[in-house]
């Protein structure tokens, strides 16, 4: 059942090709056009959105995050991230032209079914994107666009994340799409691009090795950073969770432009830093910014444990390890940059004897307030 794997969590990161590729299937049509009928949302309200707020928690939560870059950037909407159980219990504006966007692997969250609620009563339209068929949330939804993960058994939520985001980036290329917000060839050539991300993430997968080695070395650290910028923020905030609840060891994500704001007196010799760097190929000064940032805290005695592209040169002077991704777009990157957080997690647990798929304290799906 663990596939030869020595956990369900393992089995399942290395099922992220296949989860990315169902999610990304039978959506579009022969020419490459979107085709997500299976919402069943009138076309007309769909135009009408004028704001979008994502409601989740945990790592559905930082999918949906790693989401509004992609969405606004393609669909000029705004886009609201909000922590389910913090948007129920404040007075929050949603009206009839508000999309909610729940995002669930389980589909039973009572904070976020709360909110989905919420959000119906003010009139919003809710959609779900939610891995397990037949459950709550898409069932009080007005419509469902469905993960196509497979069940997720581990704890620690992996699979779910990467076609969580699958799944909202295609529902940003929908509704640009829908309201012809970009050219059509700009759609159909990202959509290429995702299509091949299958086969990078295997990529990443068949090159972990050194992250584990480095994860055993590491298993004695009291205390990891992790810093991203732009959706590398997200990511950031994902690799800390993932290694508090596998491994118990404090951890915390930054945004890397907030360091010289307050983080960065916590930088002391040796400390281990994850820094995610974004494709020097990309848009503006983010990669000349980070790696600057990598600098800094080098200076300043971290360890830097740098994920980066393949053929960025710039990072090596400054790095004690540099885990490699395929190069991808910007907005891409996520799906790759993450894979060597949950693996770096998963074995570092596993090497401190822990039981890697039932983490102390926590439930799979958290059916309470
Ligand atoms: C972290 C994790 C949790 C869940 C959160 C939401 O690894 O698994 O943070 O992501 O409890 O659960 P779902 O997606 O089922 O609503």
């Amino acid at each position: 059942e663990k596939g030869g794997f020595r956990s369900f969590m393992e089995k399942e990161i290395h099922d992220q090709p296949k989860a990315v590729a169902d999610t990304l299937l039978g959506r579009m049509d022969v020419s490459g056009r979107l085709v997500l009928d299976e919402l069943r949302i009138d076309e007309s309200v769909l135009r009408a959105v004028d704001k979008i707020v994502v409601v989740a928690c945990g790592t559905a939560a930082y999918a949906g995050h790693v989401a509004k870059y992609a969405i606004e950037h393609w669909c000029r909407i705004p886009v609201e991230v909000e922590l389910a159980h913090e948007f129920r219990y404040r007075d929050p504006v949603v009206n009839e032209r508000t999309l909610v966007v729940a995002v669930s692997q389980s589909g039973e969250t009572m904070d976020t079914l709360m909110a989905v609620r919420h959000a119906s009563e003010q009139g919003a339209t809710t959609l779900a994107i939610v891995n397990t068929h037949g459950s709550t949330i898409p069932r009080e939804s007005d419509a469902v666009l469905y993960t196509h993960a497979g069940p997720e058994i581990a704890v620690a939520s992996t699979k779910a994340f990467l076609s969580q985001i699958t799944a909202a980036y295609l529902l940003g290329l929908y509704l640009a799409q829908l309201r012809g917000n970009k050219f059509p060839d700009e759609i159909a050539a990202t959509l290429a691009d995702l299509r091949e991300m299958p086969g990078k993430i295997q990529q990443v997968l068949d090159r972990a090795e050194r992250v584990r080695e480095v994860a055993r070395w590491m298993a004695d650290s009291p205390a990891v950073l992790f810093l991203g910028r732009h959706v590398g923020f997200p990511v950031a905030l994902e690799g800390a969770l993932k290694l508090k609840e596998l491994a118990y060891i404090h951890a915390e994500g930054f945004a890397a432009g907030e360091l010289k704001h307050g983080p960065i007196a916590l930088i002391e010799p040796g400390q281990p830093v994850f820094v995610i760097v974004p494709s020097p190929r990309g848009r503006d000064s983010l990669h000349s910014k980070v790696v600057s940032n990598i600098q800094e805290i080098r200076a300043r005695g971290a360890r830097t444990l740098v994920v980066a592209e393949d053929g960025d040169e710039a990072v090596v002077p400054y790095a004690d390890e540099v885990f490699r991704v395929p190069q991808t777009s910007t907005l891409l990157a996520p799906l790759l940059t993450v894979v060597p957080l949950q693996i770096f997690a998963s074995e570092l647990a596993n090497a401190k004897g822990l039981d890697v798929d039932q983490p102390r304290n926590l439930a799979k799906s958290v059916t309470v307030e």
